[in-house]
């Protein structure tokens, strides 16, 4: 089993190996004592592993119950978050008691989020079941529900008591699931490490799974340590996201996460002046696709509307090389320039 410790306050770990689900029971208990216990999850990860953790929580000595949300992006919202509050409350979950977000990045981020605000916070574990939930979301305490007005708009910064990734989960996702979290592995390889670039570029991290998704998760640690609230170095991870999610949202969340952010990864390469070929390869090598289809004056658009925005500031990140990145903060009114630049526009 591979371990990263993510060295905030208090510090925690992250367990990365086959099996964890069904021994999810004793490695909370090594971390919190046996109480109630809510495992919050959405209606298809409930059917796949439901029965699992509370089995395993149950044997452990833990009192389980469960909530399950319908899956989907759609189904991040306040009302949601306010039904799994309801339900710790009608489950007589107390301040001392625990919370266990079970899925991917949407029922960790509302799971997490209900456990920041449930009694003003209780203690959580994570239990990602996708591939992108384990290199990125599960990890550095991020929770949030969508807005109308843009996704992870409402959260707040709670981190996970434990973090447990079982990569025989991992290893039966469906194809689509390994490349939206290919996409975030990706983004690790260009800000901080060309041989985890290399092995996504030809294919090889697939024959080491279980290492890959721990180099992952301490390239978010390196960043996550040093800046917990995003402040300052941990917007390097969102390399990518500011064009990716213009991308997104111009799509009107037809592109997946995944998609936007490979899309995204090119644009900033080319945004920058550095040529994306290398990116291209590995994005095409990973399933992804590389070419954005909307024109940049309505991608500039709808990263106005981005919350990474502070004002009529917005700080990019920009690859020098393979394993180089650089914070940028440029005007909001630079943006239609720089997305011509990013898709390759003439203005
Ligand atoms: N996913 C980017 C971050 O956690 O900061």
């Amino acid at each position: 089993m591979e371990r990263v410790r993510i060295r905030v306050d208090p510090a925690y770990d992250v367990m990365i190996g086959p099996g964890l689900i069904n021994r999810a029971g004793e490695l909370i208990a090594g971390v919190h004592a046996p109480c109630r216990a809510a495992v919050l999850t959405d209606d298809t990860v409930a059917a796949l592993y439901g029965q699992k953790v509370l089995n395993s929580l149950k044997e452990a000595g833990f009192d389980p119950c469960l909530w399950a949300f319908p899956h989907g992006e759609e189904h991040k919202t306040m009302q949601t978050l306010a039904s799994a509050l309801n339900f710790l409350a009608e489950s007589k979950l107390s301040r001392g008691d625990l919370a266990v977000a079970l899925g991917g990045g949407v029922a960790g981020d509302l799971a997490g989020f209900a456990a920041a605000v449930y009694c003003r916070g209780i203690p959580f574990v994570q239990i990602p079941t996708t591939l992108l939930a384990a290199v990125d979301s599960s990890v550095g305490g991020k929770t949030a529900v969508d807005l109308p007005a843009g996704k992870n708009m409402a959260g707040a910064f709670h981190q996970p008591l434990l973090v447990l990734s079982d990569t025989d989960v991992i290893r039966a996702l469906p194809p689509d699931l390994i490349r939206d979290g290919s996409a975030e592995m990706l983004k690790h390889g260009i800000l901080a490490d060309p041989k985890l670039f290399d092995d996504l570029r030809t294919g090889k991290w697939r024959e080491r799974i279980d290492e890959t998704i721990a180099r992952n998760v301490e390239i978010k640690r390196d960043h996550v340590a040093r800046d917990e609230l995003d402040r300052g170095v941990r917007q390097m991870l969102n390399l990518g996201h500011t064009f990716g999610h213009a991308a997104e949202t111009c799509s009107g969340f037809t592109l997946t996460h995944g998609q936007g952010v490979a899309m995204g990864l090119v644009m900033a390469a080319r945004a920058a002046g550095m040529d994306p070929t290398p990116i291209e390869a590995a994005c095409r090598k990973c399933g992804l696709p590389t070419a954005c289809p909307y024109p940049a004056a309505e991608l500039a658009r709808a990263a106005l509307s981005d919350k990474k925005r502070r004002g009529d500031r917005i700080t990019l990140v920009l690859p020098e090389a393979i394993g180089k990145c650089a914070l940028k903060t440029v005007p909001a009114a630079e943006l239609p320039a720089i997305f011509a630049r990013a898709t390759g526009e003439t203005i």
